[in-house]
């Protein structure tokens, strides 16, 4: 049996990003994938949907150019076949420059479906295929799927066709004329931004009654007119209950009532994979579903590692990112935690959401002293001369004690470039007063940060 120092499962950005820092580091390492390198967020998540909302601004703007003085544009139309065309050629340059960086750190790339046999004195048996490997260490990276409950009919019309997942939405050839979202949270809600730009009739069932989950109360509302304004029709409180072959039934207020539908998007969340890779085999300690790990990467088992979406922890691509270096870092002997409470996150509608660390009610929650300061993205120059839309606000959350700041929710153009700086600000703790002194670029719209530091 072939020895490795490491052996990752799973070629998502948790894992092929690990096995890259590792073989940089010269660590004799071995990433195994069944499906594609790149995983979810490459091949039918993050990116491919990026370049879906990208036709959509296009499209938007043609068809408002008028309103930036360029006339004779005329009525825009979408080719969906060359979306999706020119998505899978964004995908697969991505891919090859992911498989490109393996192979310049030495790392062994192994398409196959790897299963954990068991461990012995030497390290952890490892089947891919037909072949056996020996581990000195390993890490799973095995992801995440979508969750598709037992709702009457769900499963049998995604068989069917006309529900899909996030898998299959990304494939979609032709714009349904009516499509109905479940599920009010970050796919299900980019994916409303982009079929309603271009064109049909989308209705979002969310369950409570907000969407976007866990995003600050005022940007959530922003969100749901500005989506209102392009036609998305919110069906809040409102639990599904029953998908048939042209609509989807939902429980409203304790009455029944239906929606049509050509097609329905399930995006109700996911759940870590976790099932038929042999983790019973060396005792790995799960809760819920996912592999428990503390803030070093490790589970309960000497030498085994769980980085990305399985872990359970925060299901974001840079959550995997960070996680697969403080995992490689530990191996190193180098020590390194994550710090969870400075991960940004982004929904890609239009208007876009950018967000970090704690907010009002969250900080509330936590019973910190706090001041919250809101104002209006038309404090920005480079925002005013860019949108005719001018909704966008920036709140910040301030901990008194500290003098710093705990959290930053931003829905405006570019926030989720610049929302980066915050978590910076963030993770140094760094003092209000030394924020004032940092000089922003002007216009742009992230000066909105520093106006908003200057009203507090
Ligand atoms: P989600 O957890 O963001 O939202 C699921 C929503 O479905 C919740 O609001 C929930 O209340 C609702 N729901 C659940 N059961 C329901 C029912 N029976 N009827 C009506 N509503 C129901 O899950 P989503 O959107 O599927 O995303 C999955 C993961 O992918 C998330 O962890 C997300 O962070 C990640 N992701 C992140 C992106 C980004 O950062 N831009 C983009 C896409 C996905």
């Amino acid at each position: 049996m072939e020895i490795f120092d490491l052996i990752v499962i799973g070629g998502g950005p948790g894992g092929y990003l690990a096995a890259e820092r590792a073989g940089h580091a010269g660590l004799k390492t071995m990433v195994i994938e069944k499906r594609e390198f790149g995983g979810v967020c490459l091949n039918e998540g993050c990116v491919p949907s990026k370049t879906f909302l990208n036709s959509a601004k296009v499209f938007d703007y043609a068809n408002h150019a008028a309103a930036y003085g360029v006339n004779g544009v005329g009525k825009a139309t979408v080719d969906q076949k060359f979306v999706v065309e020119r998505k899978n050629g964004v995908v697969k340059m991505l891919v090859s420059g992911v498989k490109g960086q393996l192979k310049r750190n030495h790392v062994t790339m192994k398409m196959a479906e790897a299963f954990i046999e068991g461990k012995t004195d030497e390290g952890i048996v490892i089947k891919a295929g037909e072949e056996k490997f020996l581990a000195k260490r390993l890490i799973v990276a095995t992801g995440s799927m979508p969750v598709v409950p037992p709702i009457p009919g769900l499963r049998e019309n995604l068989q069917a066709g006309t529900v899909m997942t996030n898998r299959e939405v990304l494939d979609l050839t032709e714009i349904p004329e009516k499509l109905v979202v479940i599920g009010g949270g970050v796919i299900g809600l980019e994916m409303a931004s982009y079929f309603s730009s271009v064109g049909s009739k989308v209705t979002v069932v969310e369950m409570l009654n907000k969407i976007a989950g866990p995003t600050e109360a005022e940007i959530s509302k922003i969100l749901q007119k500005s989506l209102e304004k392009k036609g998305v029709d919110f069906k809040l409180g409102a639990k599904v209950t029953a998908v048939e072959k042209d609509c989807v039934v939902y429980e409203k207020d304790g009455k029944v009532e239906k929606v049509a539908a050509d097609k329905v998007l399930c995006s109700i969340g996911r759940r870590a994979v976790t099932q038929g890779i042999g983790l019973e085999n060396i005792g790995v300690n799960m809760e819920r579903g996912a592999i428990v790990t503390d803030d070093m990467m490790r589970t309960n088992v000497a030498n085994v590692y769980a980085v990305g979406d399985v872990n359970g922890k925060i299901m974001l691509a840079h959550t995997a990112y960070r996680e697969a270096e403080v995992a490689v870092n530990n191996i190193l002997g180098k020590k390194d935690r994550m710090r969870y409470n400075v991960i940004p996150s982004v929904i890609y509608t239009n208007p876009e959401v950018g967000s970090v660390g704690e907010t009002e009610e969250s900080a509330k929650e936590k019973g910190l002293d706090v001041k919250c300061v809101s104002i209006p993205l038309t404090f920005s120059g480079r925002y005013i001369a860019e949108n005719t839309d001018l909704n966008g606000i920036c709140k910040l959350v301030v901990n008194n004690k500290t003098n710093t700041l705990i959290g930053a929710h931003i829905i405006g153009s570019y926030s989720g470039e610049y929302i980066v700086s915050v978590s910076a600000m963030i993770d140094l703790e760094v003092d209000i007063e030394n924020i004032k002194k940092l000089v922003f670029p002007h216009p742009t719209v992230c000066e909105i940060v520093r106006e908003a530091i200057f009203s507090i």
